[in-house]
């Protein structure tokens, strides 16, 4: 996708141009002059390591990365020993930043072997002011630093840093900017992410997404669905749609475009099997939306409804803005129009003057709502969101107890809603060999369900239709069926 790019045209004698993209193909093109150049120097291929820590938009993000690190001539690796190391952040709650300083803490010894390598630095934890400033004080060592919003520039950037022997930084508040055409290494050949949207409005009081991210900005239609057509051509039966909310997709486009009608016009893409989408508030969720699904020959029967907290009163000082019956009747709604439709969600426990009351409403929910499956989290504080300056922060013990009852009730849900397929036939689109056990394939069923099944390595990235044997709780093993005997049964 987009990797035809034709750096050989392209005259590094004269300045880079001020347009992008081609500014940046420019700078691709030197990149891969500065590669090539070491790279003989050396006697050996250049070698990067990328990792990426956080959401789905992270990893799309990590694709476009490793997109222009690829074309530059970098060969991807795995180990840290590597010429560049880039580690694309998150900063949703404080565990995914203390993993980035404890990186950290061992890329320097391994920089003290190999000080000519370059450590770069990017993603969600980047904009936060504080985290740069500790870097530029006790991480000395790390030579580029950039945010969530000029990640298109990252091959001018890294050409700065490995002309340059200070830390680079280049950090951007908010931007309105969407930069298309740029090379993309999919870390899967059948399925693949695309941006809808990048940023969020809706600043719930205890994230911090809103402001890494910055303000909300949907793509035009026409670019959406030039890369679906692009990424379809190339292998792709399975794509994500992806962006903070959905469901407020295409409000602030020039021609306004609501989300159900780009998943029309996704769903009318020849080739393309499958459609997911990525995250839907509740507040936003229309009744076209569930029309459309419930329609679609294409739209997974899956759809990610994050709860956050079951109790109202906890829900308004979350800045949520729906009630726990709003909630559950969207629910009831969808689970009537949609009975095959797997519904799960995110909930956060210990969010500030959360009281054993709101957290048994919370239980209350997830008995209603009965999830096939759902993320438990516990409140995290983050410095800058209103959140974080409420009083009535509830105790650890307080919070964990609550964690490990939530937890078991999510569970025990869970596994009897995973039954309910059992004994069907479903098409599953086969992803990879199972870990385990090399007999066996694993795919993944338009709900969302994993299933193992002895298969080869061929399968991958097919759609095969599978026996649903077994429920192992989270998991089905099952049985390929091959055509013919679907039709004998039929
Ligand atoms: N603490 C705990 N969980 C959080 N999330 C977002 N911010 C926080 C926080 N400060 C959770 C929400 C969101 C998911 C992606 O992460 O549940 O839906
Ligand atoms: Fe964070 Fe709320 Fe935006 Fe989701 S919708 S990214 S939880 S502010």
């Amino acid at each position: 996708m987009y990797n035809n790019i034709d750096l050989d045209s392209i005259d590094l004698s004269v300045a880079a141009p001020m347009q992008e993209p081609e500014r940046q193909h420019y700078f691709i093109a030197k990149l891969r002059q500065i590669v090539r150049e070491k790279s003989q120097e050396l006697g050996r291929p250049l070698f990067c390591c990328t990792e990426t820590f956080g959401c789905q938009m992270n990893a799309r993000d990590s694709e476009k990365l490793r997109g222009i690190l690829e074309l530059a001539g970098y060969e991807l690796s795995e180990n840290p020993e590597s010429d560049v190391v880039l580690y694309n952040t998150c900063t949703v709650r404080e565990n995914a930043n203390l993993k980035v300083y404890g990186r950290l803490g061992y890329l320097s010894g391994v920089k003290k072997r190999n000080p000519g390598m370059k450590i770069a630095l990017c993603g969600c934890m980047m904009q936060e002011p504080e985290v740069v400033e500790k870097i530029k004080k006790s991480y000395r060592f790390v030579d580029l630093i950039f945010g969530t919003h000029n990640i298109f520039k990252f091959a001018e950037l890294l050409v700065t840093a490995l002309e340059s022997d200070r830390m680079v930084i280049d950090l951007w508040k908010d931007t309105q900017q969407i930069v298309e055409d740029l090379p993309v290494e999919r870390t899967y050949s059948f399925k693949s992410g695309v941006n809808i949207m990048f940023g969020c409005n809706n600043f719930c009081s205890y994230c911090i997404v809103p402001y890494v991210r910055g303000r909300e900005r949907s793509r035009k239609p026409e670019d959406i669905l030039r890369e679906i057509e692009g990424l379809v051509k190339d292998g792709v039966k399975e794509i994500m749609l992806l962006g903070q909310n959905v469901n407020s997709y295409g409000k602030n486009l020039e021609n306004p475009v609501t989300f159900a009608q780009l998943l029309q016009e996704v769903e009318k893409v020849d080739g393309l099997e499958r459609i997911r989408f990525m995250t839907s508030h509740p507040k936003d969720l229309s009744d076209d939306l569930i029309e459309v699904m419930k329609h679609s020959q294409k739209i997974c029967r899956h759809l990610h409804l994050p709860l956050q907290s079951g109790s109202s009163r906890i829900l308004k000082q979350m800045n949520r803005r729906y009630t726990k019956e709003q909630y559950l009747e969207l629910a009831g709604k969808l689970r009537r129009e949609i009975p095959d439709l797997s519904l799960t969600t995110d909930i956060i426990v210990g969010f500030p003057g959360e009281t054993e009351e709101d957290f048994q409403e919370t239980l209350d929910v997830v008995r209603k709502v009965r999830y096939d499956s759902a993320f438990t989290f516990i409140y995290s504080k983050r410095t800058g969101t209103p959140a974080a300056a409420m009083e009535n922060q509830v105790p650890e013990d307080v919070v964990k107890d609550r964690f490990a009852r939530l937890l078991t009730l999510v569970q025990d849900i869970s596994k009897e809603m995973s039954a309910r397929v059992q004994g069907q036939i479903q098409p599953v689109l086969v992803e990879s060999m199972n870990e385990q056990d090399a007999s066996l394939v694993t795919g993944r069923l338009s709900n969302n369900l994993l299933v193992h099944f002895p298969g080869t390595e061929e399968l991958i990235g097919q759609t095969v239709n599978v026996y649903l044997k077994e429920c192992k709780g989270f998991y089905y093993l099952g049985e390929i069926v091959d055509e013919k005997t679907l039709h004998f049964e039929k």
